[in-house]
């Protein structure tokens, strides 16, 4: 964050300014894996993906690759996806159910939990007081939150109530509406895209300023219903850098209502959310936010554009996204629903995320354009060095109360970069701590 001149000016010594090596260095990658991602509790599956003994999917961690496994015995175990023998990566497929994993090298083999369970001539080649106790897979601390599986490799880390701190009150929301828990219906989808993953992550904590530019598709076709009109929304900043912006459409009436939910379980939510929370979450009709640091997530009720018959609904997108490299991210969505909601409002629920924030989805797509050329720039030697990112937008604004009370700091303004700021700040901070 330094002061650098232009054409004709000097940006000011207060502004905001983040270097583009941030975006584009191998270096400053590696310090993120070692000072942020291992460091942190990272989203790795819902728990509908592994209901039963033997269900597996591999993911990452940053980009340290594990298997999340559902044991024989019920348990859900994070593994690192790596044989204990030399290493060699053990499970390559995306999905399955096994009970046992074995290393396509050496023919060690582990259990679901695991454990390590066969070595080929072990006793012979190894003796009888080979300790294949010590040789087990390595496992990840794992916590989950309202389905939503969690791990983490630090043994230090405090829990993961204590990580979300203050966003579970507004997580809550969406994902505490029944009874009956939630679910990932159509399982989760990956791609990879050319950017790097804190562009993604300080768009969705946030980006108010560019919705009406970039989208603007989108928003002329009408998808956007009446979000397209007038509105005014907030942003809200937790310790350890997690953000979220609220939105609903200018000088709504507030009531307890919830948009694309079934009138008939309007009682439900109100009565299993605090009285604060069904406020924030009837009168908010899009909230967007992010668990520090790749965790995402998108809620709106759908808009429009229904075929015949098709009911209404509400869209929770979570998103994920892992940095492959410094110009290179994976990214992880699924649709998250009430457990028990039928069928088909679960299909209008993924037909909006689809056609508003899947991966060529009409939000999406522009995203992940802006992001690709954002790195274009900055891989040329005098832009890398003249230019930087700015985040000077409403600098000025101040703690506000919204039409609703909860936690953390609420700033009023719908169109800043408040929380991008608050996002690079928490960055910088980890970064620092962690060199
Ligand atoms: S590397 Fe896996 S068994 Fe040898
Ligand atoms: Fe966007």
């Amino acid at each position: 964050m330094t002061a650098a001149s232009t054409g004709t000016g000097t940006v000011p010594d207060t502004s905001f300014m983040v270097d583009r090596a941030y975006f584009t260095d191998r270096d400053v990658w590696r310090r993120e894996l070692d000072g942020i991602f291992k460091r942190s509790w990272l989203l790795v599956a819902h728990e509908s993906e592994v209901p039963s003994p033997g269900d597996y999917v591999t993911r990452r961690m940053g980009t340290d690759e594990v298997i999340v496994s559902r044991s024989e015995g019920g348990e859900i175990k994070v593994l690192l996806n790596a044989c204990t023998h030399r290493g060699t990566l053990l499970c390559k497929a995306d999905t399955g159910n096994t009970a046992h994993f074995r290393c396509g090298y050496h023919g060690w083999t582990f259990a679901n939990d695991g454990s390590l369970r066969g070595v080929p001539r072990g006793r012979e080649l190894y003796g009888p007081g080979f300790d294949k106790g010590a040789f087990a897979l390595r496992g990840a601390r794992v916590a989950t939150f309202y389905g939503l599986i969690f791990a983490t490799f630090d043994q230090e880390l405090c829990s993961l109530a204590e990580y979300l701190g203050d966003m579970r009150f507004y997580l809550e929301c969406m994902l505490n509406v029944s009874g009956a828990g939630t679910a990932a219906p159509y399982g989760s989808y990956r791609f990879t895209h050319l950017g790097n993953w804190k562009l993604e992550a300080d768009n969705l904590a946030g980006d108010g300023y560019h919705l009406r530019h970039a989208h603007r598709a989108g928003f002329d076709m009408g998808i956007m219903g009446a979000q397209a009109g007038a509105v005014e929304g907030v942003c809200v900043q937790f310790e350890r850098g997690h953000a979220l912006r609220a939105q609903r459409a200018a000088g709504s009436e507030p009531g307890l209502r919830f948009p694309g939910y079934p009138q008939e379980r309007w009682p439900e939510i109100a009565e299993r959310l605090s009285p604060d929370q069904a406020r924030m979450f009837s009168d908010s009709s899009v909230v967007h936010g992010l668990v520090f640091p790749n965790m995402a997530w998108v809620h709106t009720p759908r808009a429009g554009g229904f075929d015949p018959g098709e009911p209404e609904a509400a869209m929770f997108q979570l998103r994920l996204f892992n940095p492959i490299g410094p110009e290179e991210t994976e990214e992880t969505n699924w649709l998250v629903t009430p457990a028990d909601y039928d069928d088909a409002w679960k299909a209008s629920a993924f037909k909006t995320m689809q056609r508003q924030h899947g991966a060529t989805s009409f939000f999406e797509s522009d995203d992940l354009e802006n992001f690709r050329r954002m790195l274009q720039p900055a891989g040329g030697r005098v832009g890398r060095e003249l230019l930087k990112s700015n985040f000077d937008l409403a600098t000025g604004s101040e703690p506000f109360k919204p039409w609703f009370s909860g936690p953390g700091r609420i700033v009023g303004s719908d169109v800043s970069e408040v929380n991008q700021r608050w996002f690079y700040r928490t960055y910088l901070a980890w970064m620092e701590a962690g060199k």
